[in-house]
Order: C-alpha cells, then sequence, then structure tokens
C-alpha cells in the first residue's frame, strides 16, 4: 500500500534491469511468484479457471507482458490472446452473442500490444486490440484495458472511446490514484460503460497523484459513488475491507441489484475474502496472470505489501 515507506524504491526496482536479473535468477522467488501467477502458460492457467469458475467465480486472464519494444514482440502477445480466447470460447461458460454479464474475461495492457513503439505506437495498439476485441466478440468473452503509468492515460482511453464504438462492451480502468480520475468516471459513467476502479500500482508524481494514502482511498470512495450513480457497469477492484463495506450502502441507495455491478480481486489475494463474497451471491471476478514475463507485475505486487517484501527478503537471506 501508499503507507509501504519502501514503495517507491521497489518500484524503481520494477523497472530495473540488474535487480530483474538477481530477482528471477533467486530459485526461492519462484514459491512467492507461484502464489501471485497461476502459471507459465495457457494450460496451467486454463486449470486455475477451471477451478475459479467452478468456485462460482468470473475471471479476467492477463497473459503477462508491458513495454513491447518492437512490432513482432506485439504480434506475439496477439497470437497468444487469440490462442487463449479461443481456448475460453471452447468453455461452456462462453456467452457469444449473450448481453448479459460474461463471465470469461481477458484484460490486456497496450504497451504490451505496441502502444510505445515509436512513430505508430497508437495505431499499432489499437488495430492489435481491434483485432483481440474482434475475437473476443465472436468467442462470448469480454476485454477490459488495464491503466498503466500516468503518461498513457489520455492515449489509453482515447484508444477505449473509438474501440467502444464496435465493441460497445469494452472495459476501461479508472486509478483512484490520479487528481483526474473523478472527471474521468463522471465521463465514463454512462449506459453500457464498464469502468474497473482501482487505487493504481505505479509511481506517480505529486503534480498528477495523490500521495497519500487517505487521500487515494477518499478519492477511491468518491469515485465509487460517481460509478455507482451512474447508469455504467461499475467494477470494484479493491482487497480494501473498507471499500468492500462501503459498496453495499451505495448499492442499495442506488436501487442497483447483484447483477448491476461486480467485485474483483487479484489472483492469490484475500481467497477467502473472493470465496465469502460469491458465497454471499455477489459477482466476484478475479484476475488471473500467468505467463514468463511476470517480473514487474510481481514486484507491483510487493510493493503493495509491506509484509510480502518481509517474507521475500527473508526467504532470500535465510539460503
Ligand atoms: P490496499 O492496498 O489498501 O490493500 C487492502 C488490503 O488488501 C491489504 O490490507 C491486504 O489485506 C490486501 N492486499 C492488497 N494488496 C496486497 C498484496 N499485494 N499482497 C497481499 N495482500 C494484499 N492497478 C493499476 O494501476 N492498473 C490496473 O489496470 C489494475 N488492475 C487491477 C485489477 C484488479 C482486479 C485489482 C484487484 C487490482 C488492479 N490494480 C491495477 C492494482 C490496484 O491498483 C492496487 O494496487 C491493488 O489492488 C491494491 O489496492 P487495494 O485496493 O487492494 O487496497
Amino acid at each position: 500500500s501508499l503507507a509501504n515507506p519502501l514503495r517507491p524504491a521497489i518500484l524503481a526496482a520494477s523497472r530495473s534491469s540488474r535487480v530483474k536479473r538477481a530477482v528471477t535468477g533467486t530459485p526461492v522467488t519462484r514459491k512467492l511468484v507461484d502464489r501471485f501467477i497461476a502459471g507459465d502458460d495457457r494450460n496451467s492457467v486454463l486449470r486455475t479457471v477451471r477451478a475459479l469458475l467452478d468456485s462460482g467465480r468470473s475471471v479476467s486472464i492477463d497473459f503477462l507482458g508491458e513495454d513491447t519494444r518492437d512490432e513482432e514482440g506485439a504480434r506475439a502477445t496477439v497470437d497468444e490472446y487469440l490462442q487463449l480466447v479461443a481456448a475460453l470460447g471452447a468453455l461452456p461458460e462462453a456467452a457469444p452473442g449473450g448481453s448479459g454479464v460474461r463471465r470469461l474475461e481477458v484484460s490486456m495492457k497496450l504497451s504490451a500490444l505496441g502502444l510505445a513503439l515509436p512513430d505508430r505506437g497508437t495505431e499499432v495498439a489499437t488495430e492489435n486490440a481491434r483485432t483481440i476485441c474482434a475475437a473476443a466478440e465472436a468467442a462470448g468473452v469480454w476485454v477490459t484495458v488495464d491503466a498503466e503509468d500516468h503518461t498513457t492515460t489520455d492515449s489509453t482511453l482515447s484508444i477505449v472511446r473509438e474501440l467502444r464504438r464496435d465493441y460497445p462492451w469494452l472495459g476501461a480502468v479508472l486509478q483512484s490514484y490520479l487528481r483526474r480520475t473523478e472527471q474521468d468516471c463522471r465521463e465514463l459513467a454512462g449506459a453500457g460503460s464498464r469502468v474497473r476502479l482501482c487505487k493504481g500500482a505505479y509511481q506517480e508524481p505529486e503534480s498528477v497523484a495523490f500521495r497519500d494514502r487517505a487521500a487515494v482511498d477518499a478519492s477511491y470512495l468518491r469515485c465509487l459513488g460517481v460509478l455507482i450513480d451512474g447508469s455504467g457497469y461499475p467494477m470494484v477492484a479493491s482487497h480494501d475491507p473498507a471499500v468492500i463495506a462501503a459498496v453495499g450502502p451505495l448499492v442499495t441507495k442506488s436501487g442497483r441489484t447483484s447483477t448491476d455491478y461486480e467485485h474483483q480481486m487479484l489472483f492469490g489475494i484475500r481467497d477467502l475474502e473472493q470465496g465469502r463474497l460469491a458465497g454471499e451471491g455477489k459477482q466476484v471476478r478475479v484476475y488471473v496472470p500467468y505467463g514468463t514475463q511476470w517480473y514487474a507485475y510481481f514486484m507491483r505486487r510487493l510493493a503493495e505489501r509491506p509484509s510480502n517484501l518481509r517474507f521475500f527478503l527473508r526467504s532470500v537471506v535465510s539460503r
């Protein structure tokens, strides 16, 4: 969380290739990595997905990777998503042509689809995202575009807006730590609009983001209020007990039912709470990452919680 004094250092390390070599070269890392990552390949993630679906939860699957520097890399990511979507489309939970909530979703990062390429980044990422959306539509699978660091917010939201003309179910992610987000919530709270609200996981400057934890939490609750009062489909992505407790009264006041919004949590985090909410008849979607490019994702999870880092360091040092 933002209360973690080591957070800036860990997030800086998440961008360092030297630290990456040290961390990924340590065999003990694997144990903690396995807590957050559902496997190296599609077959292992599909086993996890089966178990989550059977337990009454929905899923959003992320093929790990970010900051692609070349078009071939972006193309390879698209190919993996197409195979993933095809595999999901073969599950009984797939909903081709369905207009209701789709239990199967994929999440993707535009930086993995080429957004950061020199010159043609926006076009390449848009076309790649469109290819995945078209396949997802045919398979009865939803797509949500992850939020990355603040330098990509404008381009990401404008790409989502453009693709929503053809794929109105395409979801966006907003981060409550950004000062702009309450306004973005107002703009994206319209009918049919799916918005995943999270606190935000990157290291951002004071000029664009709230830095203290209380301000981020307060912003989250304001943004949540805007989305729930709106007419879209709010996706409440948080493990925070205070956030989860706030949802019920807001939902009741707005007259929404349990199918008009959903809770979302990350694979490996508060699994019991996920099961408890699902057991109460609430919709719960689990974000399930897989693939070998887990380093940056893993470091963001370490940065969120000092005890994760302590556990990690203790296991490295005690060898
Ligand atoms: P907070 O950090 O206050 O944590 C509340 C409690 O949750 C903790 O006390 C602990 O019990 C538990 N917890 C939280 N993080 C933990 C961890 N790493 N390990 C163990 N326990 C933990 N961010 C982003 O920038 N772009 C994105 O696209 C997404 N996408 C996304 C999807 C989904 C489904 C979720 C749940 C989250 C994201 N995030 C994200 C990450 C998000 O921005 C945020 O960093 C984390 O969810 C942690 O914030 P919480 O709201 O959970 O609260």
